[in-house]
């Protein structure tokens, strides 16, 4: 690690945080990440991105129409596509499979105890305790290229908050309840929620902050001709 620049070690240090301290955030302290994310790069420099970040009772009112949905029908998805392909091939089919073993592995929640692992699952639900929470929505009427520009730019907003000590989860579970999520929040007709985030300074002593999901080697998904 020594030899590494800092950006390399950044990179390296970023994890999905899913257990926070109460610790609030400030919003002035939220506004400077947004500043340094909104340099991120987008095709045709749309930057399609909307932020709607809460905390307080914002924060709650948004747990509490989820949490009601979740009750009235727990099986219910109002997203109009999966999150992921209805059957997943390999190798993806593989790592995303190991993630979950090694998550539960890392709680301590056995395979069998479906009840525990059901209850991790809708820690999400809560931003796993996160004192922020964010959402990222854009026009209902782009295209796959401006979803793809929302993706970097939560990346950017991610590191962004690493480099400050934060912790952050996004959190695509939110998917299911969207149409909740848009009504609580008043946003026009014409925009889409696509995923959420957890921010807040992470809880250094929860098992679940030790987990350093892996990764395929440079070897497994970059061809290279001509050199
Ligand atoms: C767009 C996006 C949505 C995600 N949604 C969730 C989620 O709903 N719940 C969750 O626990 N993790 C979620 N994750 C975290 C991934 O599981 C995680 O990024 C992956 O396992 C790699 O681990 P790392 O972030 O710790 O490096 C999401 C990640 C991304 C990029």
């Amino acid at each position: 690690m020594s030899d590494m620049t800092d950006f390399q070690r950044l990179m390296r240090a970023r994890i999905s945080t899913r257990a926070f301290l109460d610790t609030p955030v400030g919003e002035d302290e939220i506004r400077d990440l947004l500043d340094t994310a909104r340099w991120s790069a987008s095709g045709g420099n749309l930057q399609p991105w909307n932020v709607h970040v809460v905390a307080g009772e914002a924060r709650q009112a948004v747990i509490d129409a989820v949490r009601a949905r979740l009750d009235e029908a727990p099986f219910e998805d109002e997203s109009e596509f999966g999150a992921y392909p209805p059957k997943l091939w390999e190798p993806y089919r593989t790592r995303r499979f190991e993630l979950g073993e090694q998550m539960y592995d890392t709680i301590g929640i056995p395979r069998e105890d479906k009840a525990a692992r059901l209850n991790h699952l809708l820690d999400n639900f809560r931003f796993f305790g996160a004192p922020v929470g964010i959402f990222f929505s854009l026009d209902k009427e782009m295209n796959p290229n401006q979803w793809g520009h929302l993706g970097m730019f939560i990346m950017s907003f991610m590191l962004a908050a690493e480099d400050k000590g934060l912790g952050t989860c996004a959190q695509e579970a939110w998917m299911t309840r969207h149409k909740t999520i848009e009504k609580t929040l008043g946003l026009p007709e014409d925009q889409r929620i696509w995923c959420g985030l957890a921010l807040g300074h992470a809880d250094k002593n929860a098992k679940v902050n030790t987990l350093r999901s892996e990764r395929a080697a440079v070897e497994e998904f970059a061809v290279f001709k001509g050199f």
